[in-house]
């Protein structure tokens, strides 16, 4: 069984993971915090969709914060999790983890929640299909059995 301490895994369902580029920087040389959200973006909206069986806007971002630099060469994941769905909307929780190149140390750097809302062909909001189980993005097998 893998360990499960809230304070040094991620939570939620591994979505994305791609390397920071040198493009991906700001004047400063670390890496642009809006490329990081629209990674973020990218993953919750992967997971929105997939619940939501079809097409979904960002309508709000309640919570970012940025924890900790990313530099170039870090592999970024990106970790999702819904918290909440009301009629058309779904919350989700999303988790930034770097690792840094060459090393096993990961650290969390950035934490949020986004706000989707299914959409029908029309852009108008449209009611969730009920829950069913395995609707969500499939947990690796650590995160299944813990
Ligand atoms: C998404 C959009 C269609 C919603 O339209 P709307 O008129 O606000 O729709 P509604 O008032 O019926 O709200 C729909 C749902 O969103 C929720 N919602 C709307 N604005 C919200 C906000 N600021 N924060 C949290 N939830 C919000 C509502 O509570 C409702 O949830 P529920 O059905 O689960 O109860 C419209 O705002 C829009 O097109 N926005 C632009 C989206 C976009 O371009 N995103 C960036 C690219 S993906």
């Amino acid at each position: 069984m893998c360990p499960s301490s809230e304070s040094v895994l991620p939570q939620g369902i591994p979505t994305i993971r791609v390397v920071a580029m040198p493009t991906d920087t700001n004047p400063a040389g670390d890496v642009f915090g809006g490329w990081i959200m629209s990674q973020m973006d990218l993953a919750a909206g992967t997971t929105a969709a997939f619940r939501a069986n079809g097409r979904c806007a960002t309508v709000a971002i309640n919570s970012l914060v940025f924890l900790e630099p990313v530099v170039v060469g870090d592999e970024v994941s990106i970790y999702t999790n819904i918290t909440r769905t009301g009629r058309t909307s779904l919350h989700i929780h999303v988790q930034t983890w770097r690792r840094a190149r060459h090393t096993h140390i990961t650290s969390k750097v950035t934490e949020g929640e986004f706000i989707f809302v299914a959409l029908d062909e029309k852009r108008k909001p449209r009611p969730l299909p009920p829950a069913q189980p395995g609707d969500e993005l499939p947990a690796p097998p650590c995160q299944q059995d813990a």
